[in-house]
C-alpha cells in the first residue's frame, strides 16, 4: 500500500483577517503538499480556522453579535483570501463544527476514563458587574514589568512578555471597567506528568526530522518536567465539558483547536479514520514558532493519553516570523498589508507567493518592506524567470512560425539543478528550493546570451538551442508550480502543454514541430511611484512611527555665525549630520561635545539662518532649564522606539512640533508609550512634565 501523507497547517485565528504574516505558514504547507502531489504522492492537506476563545468573545461584544455570527462573517472572509492565494486544501473546515464537538468530547472522554485529568482550584479575576470570570483577553491592566497600562490578560503588547491575569495592577475589566475581584474555581486540567514517559519516549524516536526551533523547545519543556495544564474556561463560546459539575465551562481553545486537524478531516473524507489511525501515515505539520509545544507536548498528549492509535507528528516544519517593517501588522491600526489589500492591489497572487516563499523566515524573523518586495518583483521574477521564459518562446513566434524548430539535444544539461532542487523540497527546505530554481533560470539566460540566437536565427545550432530552452521553460514550468501555480499555469497555456507530474523534468517532451501560443508578459513592474503609494497607505495611523529617532554622538560644536541662540553641531549617526541646535545660553559647547544624543533623523532637511539642519536633537525644557535626552549605553544610529513602526521617508518640524512629549518620573513620554533605546528607557534628568522639543 502506498504511503499516505497528511500534511496541516496551523489553524488561524478566525477573527484575526489573514496578513501577510499568517500566509507563510498556509502558503508553506501549500507548496509542499503541491510538490507531493505533483511526485503522485497519496496526500490530504488540511487547514481550517480556530474559532473558540476570548477574541471571538469579545469581538462579539464589540460588534454587537453573537460569537457564532463573528466566526461565521470572518470564516468566509479567511476563505475568499486563501482561495485568491491558490491555497489547493484538501479539506478546510472550522474549529467550531459539530464534527470538532464529537471528537474533542470524545478524546477528552477517553483522557478521563484513563485516569489522565485532574480537578484543581485556580485563582481567577472574576468581574461582579459583568458576573463572569475574566480569561486571558477580557481583563486589561498596567504590566507589571513595562508599566505599559494596556496590557492584556494573557500578555502585554508593548514589552511582549507573557503574563497571568492575576499579575496585572489595576486590572479592570475590558468590557465594563469594573475593578475585578480574585475568586477562586475549580477547573480541569490534564495530567501531563502521568503521561510524560510515554510521550519522552515517542519524542525521542521522532524528533530527529524536526527543525531545530522545534528540537530544542520541546526539550526545554521536558527539562524541567510537566505540570498539570488547565484545558477548561469559564466562557460560553466554546465547546462544552461533558463532566459533572463542569457543564458552565467550556474546554480551553487550545485543546479543541489541534483535534480540529482531525475532525475536519473527518468532515472532508470518508475514510478520515485511516488517514488519523494509521502507522502508514506520515503526518507533516506546519506552523509559527509559537506554536510549537502545543504540537509536540500537549496535542501528541491529548492523543496519547486516549491509548488509541492515533496518529503522531512525523516531521514538523516551524517558521519565524515576518513583521511589517519593524512592527507588527495591524488591522485595526491600519499597518501592514492583510490578505484582503492583496487581492485589491491588481498583482498576480503567485508574486506574493514568491515574495513570501523566497523571504520565507526561516532562522530569524524578517521584515516586510515595499523595496524589499519591489525588488524581488522587478529584478527577480520579471527580469530573471519572466524575461528567460518570454525571450525563449518570442523568438520560437518571430523565427520559426511558433514552432520548435528541432529536436532538442542534451547540450545544455541541468540535471544536477534538478536532483538539488527535488532534495531541498523533499527535505521542506523551501526558500532553498525556491532560489535554486531562479538559479536555473539565471542559467537558462546566460545560455541564451551567449548563444545569440537574434544572430543566425537559420543556423542548426541555433534551432537546437530555442529547442533546450522551451524545453527548459516547460521544466520552469512544472518546478515552479508548487510556488507559483497561477503563474505556472500561464506559462503551459503560452507553451501549450499541459504536464503536471515531477517524472517529465529533465526530459525533452516539447518536441520539433510542436506549435506554441503567443507570449505574453507573466509579470508588470512595480514603479517607484507605486512603492511610495503602498508605504503611504499601509503605514497605519499611528501618528508616533512615522518619526525615526536615533541615536548619534555629538562630534563638534560651533556658534552660528548669524544667531545668538544657536548652535552648528556635527554630529555622527548613519553619517556625519549637521545639526543646527537652539542650545546657546542654556548650555555650553563642552557640555554637548561627546554626549549621545537622540535625533530626529527623518526630518526634513530645513535652512536656520542661512545654515541648513539635516535634523533635530531632542531636549527637555522647564522654567528655563534644558537638558538633552541623552542614551549613553547605546550604539551610533540606534533607533529609539516609543512604538514599533514604519517610519516616513520625512516627516515635517509642524508634524513634529504637534506631539506631546513630556518627561515624567525622568522617563520620556508620549501619551502612555515609553521612549526606548534597544532594551533600556531612555532617561532625562529634569522636572516631571518638562517638554520634549
Ligand atoms: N490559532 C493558533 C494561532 O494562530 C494556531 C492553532 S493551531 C491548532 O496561533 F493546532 F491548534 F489548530
Ligand atoms: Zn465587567
Amino acid at each position: 500500500m502506498t504511503k499516505k501523507i497528511l500534511v496541516t497547517s496551523a489553524l488561524p485565528y478566525v477573527n484575526n483577517l489573514p496578513h501577510l504574516g499568517t500566509m507563510i505558514c498556509i502558503l508553506s504547507a501549500d507548496a509542499y503538499s503541491r510538490f507531493l502531489k505533483l511526485k503522485k504522492e497519496n496526500v490530504v492537506f488540511v487547514c481550517g480556522t480556530d474559532e473558540h476563545g476570548t477574541t471571538t468573545e469579545i469581538k462579539a461584544i464589540e460588534e454587537g453579535v453573537t460569537p457564532r455570527e463573528v466566526s461565521d462573517k470572518y470564516f468566509k472572509m479567511h476563505k475568499k483570501v486563501y482561495e485568491w492565494f491558490e491555497c489547493s486544501f484538501d479539506c478546510f473546515g472550522r474549529s467550531s463544527s459539530d464534527e470538532n464537538h464529537r471528537i474533542t468530547q470524545d478524546i477528552f472522554l477517553k483522557l478521563d476514563k484513563n485516569g489522565y485529568i485532574l480537578e484543581q482550584g485556580l485563582e481567577q479575576l472574576y468581574c461582579g458587574k459583568c458576573g463572569r470570570f475574566l480569561a486571558d483577553r477580557f481583563v486589561e491592566g498596567t504590566c507589571p514589568h513595562c508599566g505599559y497600562e494596556g496590557a492584556r490578560g494573557d500578555q502585554c503588547e508593548n514589552c511582549g512578555k507573557l503574563l497571568n491575569a492575576t499579575d496585572l495592577k489595576n486590572p479592570k475589566c475590558k468590557i465594563c471597567g469594573t475593578k475585578p475581584i480574585v475568586r477562586e474555581t475549580k477547573h480541569l486540567f490534564i495530567d501531563l506528568p502521568k503521561i510524560e514517559p510515554k510521550l519522552r519516549k515517542w519524542v525521542n524516536t521522532v524528533k530527529k526530522t524536526w527543525t531545530t526551533n522545534a528540537i530544542n523547545m520541546t526539550e526545554s519543556w521536558l527539562k524541567d518536567g510537566l505540570k498539570p495544564r488547565c484545558i477548561t474556561r469559564d466562557l460560553k463560546w466554546g465547546i462544552p465539558v461533558p463532566k459533572k459539575g463542569f457543564e458552565s465551562k467550556v474546554f480551553y481553545s487550545w485543546f479543541d483547536a489541534p483535534i480540529a486537524y482531525i475532525s475536519i478531516t473527518a468532515e472532508g473524507r470518508k475514510d478520515w479514520k485511516s488517514w488519523w489511525n494509521d502507522e502508514k501515515t506520515e503526518l507533516v505539520q506546519f506552523m509559527g514558532k509559537d506554536n510549537i509545544p502545543f504540537h509536540t507536548i500537549l496535542f501528541p498528549s491529548f492523543l496519547i493519553g486516549t491509548n488509541d492509535p492515533y496518529t503522531l507528528v512525523k516531521k514538523l516544519s516551524v517558521n519565524e516570523y515576518l513583521n511589517y517593517g519593524t512592527g507588527k501588522f495591524s488591522k485595526s491600526k491600519g499597518t501592514g498589508v492583510f490578505g484582503d489589500d492583496a487581492m485589491l492591489l491588481g498583482m498576480e497572487p503567485g508574486v506574493w507567493r514568491y515574495y513570501l516563499l523566497v523571504s520565507r523566515p526561516e532562522k530569524s524573523d524578517t521584515e516586510f518592506t515595499w523595496k524589499d518586495f519591489q525588488e524581488k518583483l522587478n529584478n527577480e521574477l520579471l527580469a530573471n524567470f519572466g524575461n528567460l521564459i518570454h525571450r525563449a518562446l518570442f523568438f520560437v513566434n518571430k523565427y520559426y512560425d511558433s514552432a520548435v524548430p528541432e529536436t532538442p539535444d542534451d547540450k545544455f544539461d541541468y540535471s544536477e539543478e534538478i536532483e538539488k532542487i527535488t532534495k531541498l523540497l523533499e527535505e521542506i527546505e523551501l526558500r532553498s528550493a525556491l532560489k535554486e530554481i531562479m538559479l536555473l533560470a539565471k542559467k537558462g539566460n546566460q545560455y541564451l546570451q551567449e548563444n545569440e540566437p537574434w544572430k543566425n536565427p537559420d543556423d542548426a545550432k541555433t534551432k537546437k538551442v530555442l529547442a533546450n530552452l522551451v524545453n527548459l521553460v516547460k521544466d520552469l514550468s512544472i518546478l515552479s508550480w508548487p510556488f507559483m501555480p497561477g503563474i505556472s499555469e500561464n506559462v503551459q497555456k503560452m507553451l501549450n502543454v499541459k504536464i503536471n507530474d515531477w517524472k517529465d523534468l529533465g526530459k525533452k517532451s516539447v518536441k520539433k514541430g510542436h506549435k506554441i501560443k503567443e507570449s505574453e508578459h507573466l509579470f508588470k513592474k512595480l514603479e517607484d511611484k507605486d512603492v511610495k503609494i503602498y508605504e503611504e497607505r499601509f503605514r497605519g495611523k499611528s501618528e508616533v512611527s512615522k518619526f525615526d529617532f536615533r541615536v548619534g554622538k555629538v562630534i563638534s560644536a560651533a556658534d552660528h555665525p548669524n544667531a545668538d541662540k544657536l548652535y552648528v553641531l556635527k554630529v555622527r549617526l548613519d553619517r556625519e549630520r549637521q545639526l543646527v541646535a537652539g542650545l546657546k545660553g542654556y548650555m555650553n559647547k563642552d557640555d554637548i561635545v561627546g554626549k549621545n544624543v537622540i535625533v530626529v533623523a527623518n526630518l526634513k532637511p530645513a535652512k536656520l539662518k542661512g545654515i541648513e539642519s539635516q535634523g533635530m536633537l531632542l531636549a527637555a525644557e522647564k522654567n528655563g532649564k534644558v537638558v538633552l535626552l541623552e542614551a549613553p549605553k547605546s550604539n551610533l544610529n540606534d533607533r529609539a522606539i516609543f512604538k514599533e513602526g514604519n517610519p516616513a521617508n520625512e516627516v515635517t518640524i509642524d508634524e513634529f512640533s504637534k506631539l506631546k512629549i513630556t518627561i515624567k518620573g525622568k522617563r520620556v513620554l508620549l501619551d502612555k508609550l515609553v521612549l526606548k533605546t534597544g532594551a533600556e528607557d531612555d532617561k532625562a534628568s529634569i522636572e516631571d512634565g518638562a517638554a520634549v522639543r
